[in-house]
């Protein structure tokens, strides 16, 4: 939620940023902006609306060279989304730029006893209060670090801070506490970024900033210290992909590119997992064996598109390990006052490993006592840093604000997860195991498979820009595969879409249906839990038999479906566990076709943000 990019280098800042811009727009489009140092003074341009705004604006009236800019995309928080409110935000006498993402909470305190000392105030923003704090403090002696590490003690809520001085060519400052922030060590130029995209052109080397720190950039220096002034252990690591992999590549949107990298995102989730003596290896595990042999209640959170795959982790862990786990949105969890106790093992559940409503409830669950699992997709990133154990999904970089590949590799991971239980408790034998790896390793070939097949869902999807409403209906695991088609719908196709339990359908929503209204049905397999297969049979005629169109994802080999089926789309036989990891991919398509057939931007669909860095 907004994207941030810092330059002190050599090169044109404002060129550099620009890029790093066009890499980070997934994480809000609401505006944009850049901000240089040059001559005695910093000189910017903003614009309301998606980068393009702010491009073809500078494309007339260019910014000076300068070798030290800042930048950002916003998600708006405080204040409309229009020129006045965009970052960077400066001082009136332009001597300070400053760009923010997250939420000040203590602004309008701030605020009041800035205007009380004359500072005039430009925008409706939390941030332009760090712009005019910044002023307020800012000692040349001691420069414009020591002014931000000032500032941010002042500061409540969350938030990263970019700032550069007129008198401080060659010097990018930046803070953080709670939302992300990485530096990017370069060859004589060092880059800041919300995440590493923002400079993976130029550099893999990377710093992944602490809490509550300031760090100080020059061409040739990484300085970082903590808010008090002490300085600072820093960790570099290297990125594990390039630049290309954070490219289009060919792709008309990321999201297209995304669902075709499924097959090997699944595979590289499950790459390794596998030791020479036959036993699941997981990424960081500082939990020992006793530690999980004692759980005896496992509560997952998540949000969005992870908790779906949450639920359908609630089933696997269940059933391998008769551990009692509840699933829960991570946005309600602390609110309830949740019973945790040092035998909870909590899972997180997170993609980009920065949700503000996922980073909280862990931590919640740790001050509890509770132990915290994260499966998470960023490597290094806030929600794995403070957990016990990760569990990472190595999908590669997902830009797509809508999630695919990464929801796939989460339910593999969880997958990965529920065995591993089951290998330390004993509750599955060392064989059982190695059976449903196995399996879990013939989903890439599987996806692969499905992927082929996709045009008939993209011309039905295609045929159905006018409807106004799609219902999607799944039992078991089948039921979180309902909840994603839906989510998908609504958040790239802007159009009511609900899922449900297929058999809860009867209890009210069936009310909903009218003459030719699309249902989709996810069928589990009539293999092992027929009763089940038969069940959702029994609900497809329900619907059916009230005029819905039925779209019905089942199984290869299944003809019982054939008599109930307006449209059939076949997917590959596996477990049924294992299901989800396949029947979500023909929703994935048609969402993504529908909302293209609408004329709808897949990547940066409305209202969204990829990465939400506030609660
Ligand atoms: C946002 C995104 C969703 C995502 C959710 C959780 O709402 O738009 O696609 O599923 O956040 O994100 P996370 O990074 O925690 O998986």
């Amino acid at each position: 939620m907004c994207g941030i990019v810092g330059y002190v280098g050599s090169l044109r800042a404002d060129d550099v940023v620009l890029e790093g811009l066009r890499r980070l727009e997934y994480r809000g489009y609401d505006s944009a902006g850049i901000a240089v140092v040059t001559e005695g003074t910093v000189a910017s341009a903003k614009r309301a609306g998606k980068l393009v705004q702010l491009e073809t604006a500078l494309s007339e009236s260019a910014l000076p060279a300068s070798g030290t800019g800042i930048g950002h995309t916003r998600w708006a928080t405080h204040g409309a989304p229009n020129d006045r409110n965009a970052h960077p935000h400066l001082t009136r006498a332009q001597s300070i730029a400053v760009v923010h993402n997250g939420i000040i909470e203590n602004f309008a305190r701030l605020r009041a006893e800035l205007e009380d000392a004359d500072y005039e105030f430009q925008s409706e923003t939390d941030t332009e209060v760090v712009a005019h704090l910044l002023d307020s403090v800012y000692d040349p002696a001691t420069g414009l670090a020591e002014a931000m590490r000032v500032v941010c003690r002042r500061l409540d809520g969350a938030f990263t801070l970019v700032a550069i001085h007129a008198d401080e060519p060659g010097v990018v400052v930046g803070a953080r506490r709670n939302s992300p922030l990485v530096v990017g060590r370069g060859d004589n130029e060092n880059f800041l970024g919300s995440d590493v995209s923002a400079f993976i052109g130029y550099t893999r080397k990377a710093i992944e900033l602490g809490q509550d720190q300031v760090v100080e950039l020059r061409t040739d220096s990484i300085t970082v210290t903590n808010f008090d002034g002490t300085p600072a252990q820093i960790t570099e690591y290297e990125v594990t992909w390039d630049a290309e992999a954070a490219e289009k590549g060919g792709y008309d949107y990321f999201m297209l590119k995304e669902i075709a990298e499924q097959p090997q995102a699944v595979a590289d989730t499950l790459l390794g997992r596998i030791n020479d003596d036959g036993l699941l290896v997981l990424d960081e595990m500082r939990l020992s064996d006793d530690d999980l042999r004692s759980v005896d209640k496992i509560v997952l959170i998540a949000c969005g598109t992870a908790y779906h795959a949450g639920m359908i982790a609630k089933y696997a862990i269940e059933h391998w390990t008769r551990i009692p786990c509840e699933i829960e949105l991570a946005s309600e969890f602390r609110y309830r006052d949740p019973i945790l106790t040092r035998d909870t093992l909590v899972i997180a559940i997170s993609q980009s490993g920065e949700t503000m409503d996922t980073l909280m409830a862990l931590r919640h669950a740790r001050e509890q006592g509770a132990r915290v699992l994260a499966v998470c997709n960023v490597n290094g990133s806030t929600i794995p840093r403070e957990s016990d154990a990760v569990v990472y999904t190595h999908a590669g970089p997902e830009i797509a604000v809508a999630s695919t590949k990464a929801f796939l590799t989460q339910v593999v991971a969880v997958h990965l997860v529920a065995l591993y239980l089951a290998q330390v408790r004993g509750t599955k034998w060392g064989e059982e195991i190695r059976h449903h790896v196995e399996q879990l390793a013939q989903m890439p070939s599987k996806i692969e498979e499905l992927l082929t097949t996709m045009e008939p869902v993209r011309e039905m999807a295609a045929s159905m820009a006018d409807a106004q409403t799609v219902l999607f209906i799944g039992r078991h695991v089948g039921y979180p595969v309902a909840l994603e088609g839906a989510l998908k719908v609504k958040e790239l196709a802007y159009m009511h879409a609900e899922g449900f339990a297929a058999g809860e359908l009867k209890h009210g929503p069936i009310a909903l249906l009218e003459e030719g209204m699309p249902v989709v049905a996810i069928v589990p397999s009539p293999r092992g839990r027929s009763i089940l297969h038969d069940k959702v049979i029994s609900n497809i005629q329900e619907v059916r038999a009230r005029g819905a169109r039925m779209i019905v994802i089942a199984e290869e080999g299944d003809t019982d479906v054939e008599p109930y089926a307006d449209v059939l789309i076949r997917i590959p036989a596996v477990p049924t566990l294992m299901q989800p990891i396949l029947a979500v991919v023909p929703l994935q398509v048609f969402a993504c076709a529908l909302a293209t057939a609408k004329g709808f931007d897949v990547d940066q669909p409305r209202n969204l943000a990829k990465s939400v860095t506030v609660e």
